[in-house]
């Protein structure tokens, strides 16, 4: 089989798993696990932030992240696909008592007057208020999109102008910076927070991380215990993580080629794929989905009427070569 159903369903290289077994652990909940301290504090200097702390999901990263913004009872802007508006099970609503409203954009970019028109200030004791914006970069289910710096930049000026702040769900940030070669500390400049993964297109069984302020974090620490996040010996999947910044993202341009390559072969125009997420318009989506797991290829229906298909460390050029044959024929 030739899995494209996500890039998070990679398994450890033999290198990777050989760097977790030789991690030296400690309990970190006393704070006593160097490896993890080591991930954090790499992690947070390559966004230019003070502090980063390490978390079993992406999820629990942008519950964390967001919630460092926005007290209950307050809002946070966001795209209508956003993963944290349709696919965090409400989290930042039940855990944190957080309201969204969304822009919409299907090509999951930054709508600023939409943004400006939706802002709401502090009224006094009788509207909501909004108190961060949320971006994606990349865009999940607006197909792998990238952010333009140039608008982040104009958001974050935005931001700045009203006294709002902004929360960068990078959960596949990695994938933008090797698309467009905007530098990790430039993406960092334009959030006071970030949520960024190890297990989606970089390849670590498990793992991402909330970036920001030395308070952010510190406040963070003490949600993820409360969340039953707090972990012991987590070393091991640090040192996965170390393992993939070293190893595994300048080869993201691989999978973006990849992208490309099955983009082609089902008739999507390979220039609208930036970087390893493809979504194809397809009326008979599940039909789809059921003829290619009969030919060896399997893809996700994302809706009725669109299937996606993502690449990743696990899709070889031949894989996607063979995988490209049979959707083209379907
Ligand atoms: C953009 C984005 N943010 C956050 C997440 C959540 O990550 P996790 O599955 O580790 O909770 C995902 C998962 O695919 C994602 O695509």
């Amino acid at each position: 089989m030739i899995d494209l159903r996500s890039d998070t369903v990679t398994k450890p290289t033999e290198a990777m798993r050989a760097a977790m077994a030789r991690a030296e652990v400690g309990d970190d909940v006393y704070g006593e696990d160097p490896v993890v301290a080591e991930l954090e504090e790499r992690v947070a200097g390559m966004f230019g932030k003070e502090a980063a702390l390490f978390t079993p999901t992406g999820s629990m990263a942008n519950v964390l992240a967001v919630r460092t913004l926005v007290e209950p009872g307050q809002e946070v802007l966001c795209e209508s696909a956003a993963h944290i508006a349709r696919a965090e099970l409400g989290a930042h609503g039940a855990l944190s008592g957080i309201t969204m409203r969304t822009w919409y954009d299907p090509r999951g970019q930054i709508d600023l007057p939409t943004i400006a028109a939706m802002f709401a200030p502090d009224l006094g004791p009788f509207f909501v208020r909004t108190t961060a914006i949320a971006v994606e970069n990349t865009h999940n289910f607006a197909g792998g999109a990238v952010l333009p710096i140039e608008d982040l930049e104009a958001l974050r000026a935005f931001a700045d102008g009203v006294g709002t702040r902004i929360h960068l769900d990078g959960a596949r940030i990695w994938n933008a910076h090797v698309a467009t070669g905007t530098a990790l500390s430039e993406y960092g400049a334009i959030a006071d927070v970030l949520a960024v993964c190890l297990s989606k297109g970089l390849g670590a069984p498990v793992g991402s991380l909330v970036v920001g302020t030395a308070d952010a974090i510190a406040e963070s620490r003490i949600r993820r215990k409360r969340l039953g996040g707090g972990m012991r010996q987590v070393g091991i999947l640090a040192a996965a993580g170390l393992h993939a910044l070293d190893h595994h993202v300048e080869r993201l341009a691989e999978d973006h080629a990849h992208a490309r390559l099955l983009a082609e072969a089902c008739g999507v125009d390979p220039a609208s794929v930036p970087t390893n997420i493809v979504v194809v318009p397809r009326d008979d989506a599940q039909g789809f989905v059921a003829a290619a797991r009969e030919q060896g290829v399997l893809v996700s229906a994302v809706g009725a009427k669109a299937v996606r298909l993502v690449t990743h460390l696990d899709v070889s050029k031949t894989d996607a070569e063979q995988a490209a044959a049979v959707l083209a024929r379907l």
